[in-house]
């Protein structure tokens, strides 16, 4: 996993919270390669069996690799835009939204966000650093690209 993927130790920061992610539902929306998921999964091994992951991107690519990198049966992907995610609402007890708000509307997506994620829910999301959007602009590309 790239340093790009993994700003934080998720599990770290949720055990200073005091949060176990043992029977939880997790949705890593925007999950690219899954490589969040993979992580979480590598990491707790036969100790979190009854966790569920469900990763979601818009990218039906992404979401083969995720797929073929997570072979778990924890583990789903499928496409889906975080600007209308195909969950009830309170389905998840934490989202995960790494370097995905740069890219999408995020008055629609934090609503979104907001509806799947019950009411004692925790959302790890995060932006790009401020060194890239530094190296974008000075490099002429500007500060937003691919915006779904
Ligand atoms: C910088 S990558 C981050 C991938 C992953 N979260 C990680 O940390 O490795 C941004 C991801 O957002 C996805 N994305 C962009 N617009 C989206 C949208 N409207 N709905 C869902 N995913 C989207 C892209 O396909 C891409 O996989």
């Amino acid at each position: 996993m790239s340093n790009a993927s993994k700003p934080i130790d998720l599990l770290r920061e949720l055990k200073k919270l005091r949060i176990s992610i043992n029977n939880k539902r997790i949705l890593d929306v925007g999950c690219g390669k899954g490589d969040w998921i993979s992580y979480m999964n590598q990491t707790t091994g036969e100790a979190h069996t009854q966790v569920h992951f469900m990763g979601a991107d818009i990218s039906l690519k992404e979401v083969t690799v995720a797929k073929s990198r997570n072979s778990a049966r924890n583990s789903d992907f499928l496409r889906a835009t975080i600007k209308n995610l195909p969950f009830r609402g309170n389905a998840f007890d934490i989202v995960i939204c790494n370097v995905v708000l740069p890219y999408v509307s995020q008055k629609k997506a934090i609503e979104q966000i907001s509806r799947v994620l019950n009411e004692e829910g925790v959302i790890f999301a995060s932006h790009h650093d401020f060194g890239w959007y530094l190296a974008n602009a000075l490099s002429g590309r500007g500060v937003y690209h691919g915006f779904h």
